[in-house]
């Protein structure tokens, strides 16, 4: 294809890397005032070669050149590189990355600022470097001395850690040639600059370079990197978005600044599966793997309380029990009555308030409602829906719910109960956690945990579900009382 085909397109935007055959006031993507300039030159070519070929720069060229004059291999003679994993260490991570870190690997972990992506990195290169060669931490942000006390409150090993305190990409380089490390992390891709590329840091066309520059070195040397990338809540950084295709795994690290609970999940990752989510709890002493989540997600009643209710999610592919606590208060007083939701859509809690009022026959009109989701952990999966409108019902209606009991089931607007996926793994995991009973919807029978066969409580519409807990909440305290 002839490169003329496509015209030059000679004007950059330093936000968004959006191109252009003329200037123009107004980036035609990210619409910023004043960011499109004439780009630096030889930029097209390396972006066009980098798109070709996977790799950056003139080595790409290069390559894709060799690889039209050599003969073409078949398929089943080619050679393949065993892409072993090695684990972390860190548990949470290495279930999230299938296994652990591939040699030669480029990994993106991308998060908002203060999430904990440093305190991560830094417990997992001093693991690293621990059992094999030596791991580089370059800290762009940090001052060496920085980097060293929060080692030194995680307790993070120190013995075959090299530390940098550097911005220059040209001045890592130089060290990866005296260390060969194992392992290198560059904290952060958006704070490096790199000498062959224009731009101010941070910009597109440096950090886009600076990742090119780097995954390319890793490759050759077979070294792991890791790439720390700021991301704000609006996503409005040229950084992580325009790197995503250039590693081959992107992490992204979430949680709210409230609370300790961080979750690990893999955008894309070339070496294993996607769907994984890793749980995190950050506290004094550092970050840590939390293997069996649910139990950050429960409270520690002694007692039955009203307005409880447990359910299991689904993120990843590790099913979760959870508590759901409603308040209702002020019935009928408020013309204008609040209705808050921690952890949970505003609009579900609205829908099953609805559904409540409507189907149920609860009384909720006029009151405050007030519900949401223990530890932190957002509630997206509609599976929740179920215990949601019980722990409303158990506020309003002031009934103590049994410890442990659980809910799980969408609710549709008619009020009816719908299956949910995996509703098996769901209830079994209830079960594992001391449910002394589980409402689910219509047809998911007998579920077996622990060697012993349990008849779940099937309902078929939220009238249905408010009988079968109003029974259980008479039968099981007494129950208790007895035993
Ligand atoms: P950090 O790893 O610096 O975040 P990032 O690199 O993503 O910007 O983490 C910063 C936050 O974590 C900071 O608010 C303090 C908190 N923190 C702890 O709660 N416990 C710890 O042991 C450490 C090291 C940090
Ligand atoms: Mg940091």
């Amino acid at each position: 294809m002839s490169r003329k085909s496509t015209g030059p397109a000679t004007f950059l935007c330093k936000e968004c890397g959006w191109t252009s055959a003329q200037w123009v006031g107004r980036c035609g993507s990210c619409r910023e005032w004043g960011s499109v300039s004439a780009a630096p030159r030889g930029w097209r070519d390396r972006e066009e070669d980098a798109a070709a070929t996977g790799l950056g720069g003139d080595r790409g060229r290069r390559t894709a050149l060799r690889s039209l004059e050599a003969e073409p291999t078949a398929l089943a003679d080619v050679a393949t590189e065993e892409s072993h994993a090695t684990p972390t260490g860190v548990a949470e991570l290495d279930r999230v990355l299938g296994g652990g870190l591939v040699p030669g690997g480029v990994v993106l972990l991308s998060g908002e600022p203060g999430i904990g992506k440093s305190t991560l990195l830094l417990d997992v290169v001093s693991r690293a470097a621990a059992q094999g060669p030596p791991a580089l931490y370059v800290t762009a942000e940090e001052s060496a001395a920085q980097v060293k006390r929060r080692a030194d409150r995680i307790g993070a090993a120190a013995s075959n850690v090299y530390l940098s305190a550097e911005t220059s990409l040209d001045a890592v380089m130089a060290s990866l040639a005296r260390l060969h490390p194992g392992l290198l992390v560059l904290d952060s891709v958006q704070t490096m600059t790199t000498e062959s590329a224009d731009g101010v840091p941070g910009g597109v066309t440096q950090v886009r370079q600076v990742a090119n520059e780097i995954a390319e070195r890793a490759r050759a040397m077979r070294m792991t990197t890791i790439l720390v990338g700021h991301v704000t809540k609006d996503g409005a950084v040229a950084g992580p978005r325009t790197l995503e295709h250039l590693v081959d795994v992107v992490l992204s690290f979430e949680g709210e600044r409230e609370s300790p609970l961080r979750l690990l999940r893999a955008m894309k990752n070339r070496y294993g599966p996607t769907e994984e989510v890793g749980y995190f709890e950050m506290n004094g002493t550092g970050l840590h793997s939390c293997p069996d989540p649910s139990g950050l997600f429960l409270s520690g009643h002694a007692t039955d309380v009203p307005g409880a209710c447990r359910t299991v999610v689904v993120d990843g592919r590790r099913p979760i029990t959870v508590e759901i606590q409603a308040l209702v208060s002020g019935s009928g007083a408020s013309p204008q009555p609040r209705r808050a939701a921690t952890g949970i859509d505003a609009s579900r809690l609205a829908m099953v308030i609805a559904v409540l009022e409507r189907r149920g026959g609860t009384k909720l009109a006029g009151a405050d409602v007030h519900a949401g989701s223990l530890g932190g952990l957002r509630l997206k999966d509609p599976a929740s829906d179920l215990a949601l409108a019980l722990a409303v019902a158990g506020a309003a209606e002031n009934t103590p719910t049994p410890r442990g009991i659980a809910a799980i089931g969408e609710i549709g607007l008619t009020g009816e109960i719908q299956q949910v996926p995996r509703v098996e793994q769901r209830v079994a995991e209830a079960l594992r956690r001391g449910a002394p009973a589980v409402i689910a919807p219509p047809g998911t029978g007998t579920v077996t945990s622990g060697g012993t066969r349990h008849q779940t409580m099937e309902v078929a519409t939220i009238q249905d579900a408010l009988d079968a807990f109003r029974i259980l909440g008479s039968v099981y305290p007494v129950a208790r009382q007895r035993g």
